[in-house]
C-alpha cells in the first residue's frame, strides 16, 4: 500500500494533537537534557513505565550527569539498577558515558549517525535522543512503535526483520509534523502503552481508529507479524547454599557480556556441567524459576557445608546480611536471598 505524504503528515498531526491533550505527565517528559533522556529511554526499552518510575529519579540522584556515571564503580551502577533486569543496559550506559567523557568532552552529538557511534546507543536511542533532546526531525522506532505503525498502515512484513523495520521507520519519518517531533514521537510511545497494546486494540480510545488499516481489515490480532521465534531453553540449575560462621558463600559472575555478568549470586551450576564437588544434605531447601528472554532457569538450592581445607576461589567471598543488601544481585536470586536472610545470623 502506498500512502501520500499528505495522508501520513495528517495522521502524524492527529497523533501529536492527541498526545498534547492526553499524554501522561512523566518525569522524563520535563527534561530536554540528553543525558537524562538517554537514561530514561534505556530504562524504558525493556521495562514498564510503572517500574521505571521507581528507578529513574534515584538513579539520577546517584549519577546526576555523564561525569558522575563515568567515574562511578561499575558495582555501584549495577546496584542502582538492581531489580530492573537486563543488566547489560547498565553496563553499556556506563561504557557510553565513559566514551563520551573521554573522547568528546562529555558533550553529546546531536545527530542519530553520530550518536550511534557511542557504545550502547542503537537506532532507537539515537532517534530518541536526537529528537527529544535536540529537536531533530527523526523517528525513534522501538517495539511499541513497530506494533502501532504496522497496525495503522497495515504493514505485513515481519517487524523483527530488516524489511519490516525499514518500512515502519520510513513511514514514521514521513509522518513527523514539522516543528512537533517531540510530541509526535511521544505520541507513538503513548499509543503503544495505553491504546494499541500487544494482542489488544482499545479502539474506543484510539485517535486514529478511522484510518487504521488493521482495524478496518480486522487484523489487529495478526499485526504486527513476526518471523518464527525460538522458544527459550529451559536449564536446570543447582544452587549451593553454604553458610559458615554466620555468613553465606557468594560469587561474582564473570565475563563482560555474558548473562548477569558482574552481578553476585549464590554459586551454582547448570545441569551436566562439572563444577565443585559438594555433599548435599537431603532435599532442596529452595526451588525457584526465573524466565529470561532466551532462557529459563529452574533452580534447586541445596544446603551444603564448606569442606574443611577447601580454598576459596578468587571470584567467591563470604557475605553477611549487610553485604547481601549492598552488593548487586539479579532478580533470579530473590528466593535464595530470602532463604539467606532467614538462615544467617
Ligand atoms: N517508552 C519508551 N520511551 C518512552 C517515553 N519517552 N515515555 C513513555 N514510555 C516510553
Amino acid at each position: 500500500m502506498k500512502y501520500s505524504d499528505k495522508t501520513l503528515r495528517e495522521a502524524g498531526t492527529v497523533l501529536s494533537d492527541w498526545f498534547d491533550g492526553n499524554g501522561r505527565d512523566l518525569p522524563w517528559r520535563h527534561t530536554r537534557d540528553p543525558y537524562e533522556i538517554w537514561v530514561s529511554e534505556v530504562m524504558l526499552q525493556q521495562t514498564r513505565v510503572e517500574t521505571v518510575l521507581r528507578y529513574y529519579e534515584p538513579f539520577l540522584e546517584a549519577f546526576p550527569d555523564l561525569h558522575s556515571l563515568a567515574a562511578a564503580p561499575e558495582e555501584a551502577v549495577l546496584k542502582a539498577w538492581e531489580g530492573l533486569g537486563y543488566y547489560r543496559r547498565a553496563r553499556y550506559l556506563q561504557r557510553g558515558a565513559r566514551v563520551l567523557c573521554e573522547n568528546r568532552n562529555g558533550i553529546f552529538p546531536d545527530t542519530p549517525e553520530e550518536l550511534k557511534k557511542i557504545p550502547g546507543i542503537g537506532d532507537y536511542c539515537a532517534g530518541s535522543i536526537a529528537s527529544l533532546a535536540f529537536g531533530k526531525e527523526v523517528p525513534a522506532v522501538d517495539g511499541n512503535v513497530l506494533r502501532v505503525l504496522s497496525r495503522i498502515w497495515g504493514i505485513e512484513a515481519p517487524v523483527d526483520r530488516p524489511e519490516g523495520k525499514k518500512a515502519v521507520a520510513d513511514l514514521a519519518a514521513r509522518m513527523i509534523p514539522p516543528g512537533r517531533v517531540w510530541s509526535f514521537n511521544q505520541s507513538l510511545m503513548e499509543l503503544g502503552a495505553l491504546v494499541c497494546l500487544p494482542g489488544v486494540c482499545r479502539e474506543d480510545r484510539c485517535p486514529v481508529r478511522e484510518l487504521c488499516r488493521a482495524r478496518m481489515e480486522g487484523k489487529t490480532d495478526t499485526l504486527p507479524r513476526r518471523s518464527a521465534r525460538k522458544q527459550p531453553e529451559t536449564i536446570r540449575r543447582t544452587v549451593w547454599l553454604c553458610v559458615r560462621d554466620g555468613r553465606i558463600l557468594i560469587r561474582r559472575r564473570s565475563g563482560d557480556e555474558g548473562l548477569l555478568a558482574g552481578l553476585w549470586e549464590f554459586p551454582g551450576e547448570d545441569e551436566g556441567s562439572h563444577g565443585w564437588k559438594w555433599d548435599r544434605n537431603g532435599d532442596p531447601a529452595v526451588r525457584a524459576r526465573h524466565v529470561f528472554t532466551h532462557r529459563i532457569w529452574e533452580m534447586e538450592g541445596y544446603e551444603v557445608s564448606w569442606p574443611e581445607g577447601r580454598k576459596l576461589p578468587p571470584d567467591c567471598r563470604w557475605a553477611d546480611r549487610d553485604d547481601l543488601a549492598l552488593l548487586p544481585f539479579p532478580g533470579a536470586m530473590k528466593a535464595f536471598l530470602a532463604w539467606a536472610d532467614e538462615n544467617i545470623d
